[in-house]
């Protein structure tokens, strides 16, 4: 079995990236620790419980970080509806969480697996930084981390230049990408251009007739509209769930290594990920960034994860 730790701000996308990673076969995942992000840390962690709940499994959830490290947390209620699920009528409280901070959780379980375990991060990075800030070394324990976030090429979907995930917590984000880890960034540029529905593919989905290919259509409610409205797509689409695909099978992948580097400033600039094509900084290229993916091989892991 491989050995997977999952990082998420757990909402309607991370909910099915969730499924993928749970219900593939030769996957265990350790752990999944929760972070704020697209909603408050609460829901959040509501929203993981419930997921692994209907997955059937007995997966710990640990809830880490409540902000990000120096800013105030924004969240994306307008994207993934209030409770992060699509206002679909899901009962996402009352679940009790599995004790330990997640921060404390993400340094054990990779010291306790060290060299052996996949870390995918599907939210604001504070929980990663804060942890490599305590113990450097982590950095080099992890076997290897895959990262929904940033811009590989293109535009954001926060401001002109920034993908949510580093703009909410630029700060978390340099310093995990100069941590020194073996990192591949799946930016929103994948997402946009791999992993978007349209209402027939996404009826093609839910029409598998399980209760998963219903929920992971179903959850997609309000991020349905707001891509429709706001993104230009002809329907949602699934950030988080391409970048476990990728994670589970590389092959889906294709990967160019450049120096990436996170700006922290303010305004527009806040949360680019500026990736070096040409070198012109000299710096090491220390990321792998995903420069494009298979979108068929990508929707064959996703129907199968929902068949069971
Ligand atoms: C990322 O932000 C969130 O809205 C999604 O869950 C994904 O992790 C995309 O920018
Ligand atoms: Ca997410």
């Amino acid at each position: 079995m491989r050995k997977f730790i999952i990082d998420t701000d757990t909402a309607s996308d991370d909910a099915v990236a969730l499924v993928m990673a749970l219900q593939y076969p030769d996957i265990d995942v350790l752990a999944i620790t929760t972070v704020a992000g697209n909603v408050p840390l609460k829901q959040g962690t509501q929203n993981a419980l419930y997921t692994v709940e209907l997955c059937g499994k007995d997966t710990p959830v640990y809830a880490g970080c409540a902000k990000p490290i120096l800013r105030n947390l924004s969240t994306a209620e307008n994207v993934h509806g209030n409770d992060g699920m699509g206002d679909i009528g899901l009962p996402l409280n009352g679940r009790i969480p599995a004790d330990g901070h997640g921060v404390d959780i993400l340094r054990e379980v990779i010291n306790a697996n060290a060299n052996d375990i996949t870390l995918i991060t599907l939210g604001p990075l504070t929980n990663v930084a804060v942890a490599l800030l305590r113990e450097p070394e982590l950095a080099q324990k992890v076997s290897h981390c895959y990262i929904m976030g940033g811009i590989g090429s293109g535009h954001g979907n926060i401001t002109p230049g920034a993908e949510f995930n580093v703009w909410v917590d630029p700060e978390a984000a340099k310093i995990v990408f100069e941590s020194g880890m073996p990192i591949t960034m799946v930016g929103w540029d994948i997402s946009w251009k791999y992993a978007t529905f349209n209402k027939a593919e996404s009826d093609d989905i839910r029409q598998i007739g399980t209760p998963l290919a219903e929920f992971v259509v179903d959850i997609q409610a309000t991020l349905d509209e707001y891509a429709k409205a706001e993104s230009g797509l002809a329907g949602f689409d699934l950030p988080d769930p391409i970048t476990v695909a990728i994670a589970i099978d590389p092959s889906i992948g294709e990967f160019k290594q450049y120096h990436v580097d996170v700006t922290t400033g303010d305004g527009l600039a806040r949360g680019l990920t500026m990736v070096d094509i040409l070198g012109a900084t000299g710096k090491d290229a220390q990321i792998s960034v995903c420069t494009s993916a298979d979108r068929k091989k990508f929707i064959e892991q996703l129907k199968a994860s929902v068949r069971a």
